[in-house]
């Protein structure tokens, strides 16, 4: 029985995936605070790693190595109204973890299996209550396969890489093409890798944001929510 037809109160586990760049953020933290719910940034744990293993000087390949980093760190998201907010270690890392050589670094320290099995089982614990929009990569396939919705945001790379090139503070070295290929490079290692690529689960529904506004998209998965509260099942 799907956790929605236990009542239209029931607080439910949504997921949201999809490549860089197609809004998943911007989304989940509109839904949260229309829902009241939490969301939660699950990129942000890689990023935090892999802040520390550059931090440590510990090799993005070595996969041991980058495990016992883990094991040893205390990585905390503290969702608020605009985005999460990151600990590590006590220490916030919010801003830095979005800098370009911890974005390339994220983005190969997350394609080994155990680093992303010790990543899974701390993102179950947080989402367990329910209430929650966790927005990832493998969050409908891997973490909450069971989660009441699933949602697979995507968009055309070129208008990804152009909402990222926005997105950040623009000077002179930063070219636009350089954050596209940058983008279909990390698109590529996502999709590509051996251990739960970027997929969207076979219950998930897509949504291309390519010719669609915020407003539009957020329209949408309120009616599939609206849908399944109504039915009670899968919209
Ligand atoms: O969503 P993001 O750009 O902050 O994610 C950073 C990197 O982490 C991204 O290159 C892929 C990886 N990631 C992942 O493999 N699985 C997730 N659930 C979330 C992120």
């Amino acid at each position: 029985m799907s956790a929605v037809s236990e009542g239209a109160d029931k607080r439910l586990v949504i997921a949201i995936d999809g490549p860089a760049g197609a809004g998943k953020s911007t989304i989940a933290s509109r839904l949260a605070r229309t829902l009241g719910y939490v969301n939660l940034e699950s990129g942000a744990m890689y990023r935090a790693l892999a802040l520390k293993a550059i931090e440590g000087d510990v090799g993005f390949d070595d996969e041991d190595a980058l495990v016992k980093l883990a094991e040893k760190s205390r990585i905390q998201l503290e969702p608020t109204l605009g985005g999460n907010r990151v600990l590590l270690d006590g220490h916030e890392v919010s801003q830095r973890i979005r800098e370009l050589d911890v974005t390339d670094a994220a983005s190969k320290v997350s394609v080994h299996p155990r680093v992303r099995q010790w990543m899974v089982e701390h993102q179950r614990a947080l989402g367990q209550q329910g209430g929650v929009i966790m927005e990832g990569r493998d969050i409908g396939t891997k973490v909450f396969p069971d989660a009441d919705l699933k949602i697979f945001l995507d968009a055309d790379a070129a208008v990804r890489g152009d909402r990222r090139y926005r997105q950040q503070p623009q000077t002179a070295e930063i070219k636009p093409e350089s954050v596209v290929a940058e983008l279909r490079e990390r698109d590529r290692r996502d999709r590509e890798r051996a251990a739960s690529p970027l997929v969207p689960a076979a219950d998930a529904v897509v949504i291309d944001s390519t010719k669609l506004g915020i407003d539009e998209v957020l329209d949408r998965i309120g009616h599939l929510i609206a849908e399944k509260r109504a039915q009670g099942g899968r919209p």
